[in-house]
């Protein structure tokens, strides 16, 4: 991701989320390199974006902080497409542990991190806003 794909790439957080990031939170991902690391999908053949996925990783982990789809190829094996290539290649180079923060009522991505092997590691009460609700942690052990 760089800061050219921002406009598709916000397109695609405000039809995504409630609290969609902002412009500014993208762009601080972008600069913050080493630690985080904001990767596009895109179409094979005309190039636009249709997802993206950012992480951090620190040490031997990596913290999934963002994952979206474009609404018109969900259920195409994008994300988990992105999520298998992120963590295959954070297994190459040491990670042992990724994890996430889901909605409790975010079921197609439940659904999705469970098919993946996501393991449910705590709770966060009443995490999110808008409306106010949990956040599940969830882990997995990518050696594994
Ligand atoms: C969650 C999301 C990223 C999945 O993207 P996707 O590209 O449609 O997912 P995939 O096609 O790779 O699906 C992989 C698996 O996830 C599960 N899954 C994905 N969407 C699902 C849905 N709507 N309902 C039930 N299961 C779903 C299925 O197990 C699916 O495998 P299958 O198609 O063989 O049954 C997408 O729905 C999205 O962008 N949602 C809005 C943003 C969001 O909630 N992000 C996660 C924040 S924690």
């Amino acid at each position: 991701m760089t800061q050219k794909d921002l406009p598709e790439v916000l397109a695609i957080e405000r039809a995504s989320f409630p609290n969609p990031w902002h412009e500014t939170t993208f762009e601080g991902e972008i600069q913050n390199e080493g630690i985080s690391f904001p990767l596009v999908a895109g179409h094979r053949t005309d190039k636009k974006i249709i997802g993206y996925i950012l992480f951090w990783k620190i040490k031997d982990e990596i913290q999934i902080n963002n994952i979206a789809v474009h609404r018109d190829f969900r259920r195409r094996g994008v994300a988990e497409a992105m999520m298998q290539d992120v963590l295959a290649s954070a297994h190459r180079e040491g990670v042992v542990f990724a994890s996430l923060e889901v909605r409790s009522s975010n079921k197609p991505a439940r659904t999705f991190y469970e098919k993946l092997g996501f393991k449910l590691i705590g709770i966060r009460k009443d995490y999110y806003s808008n409306p106010p609700e949990d956040a599940l942690v969830l882990g997995l052990n990518v050696a594994s």
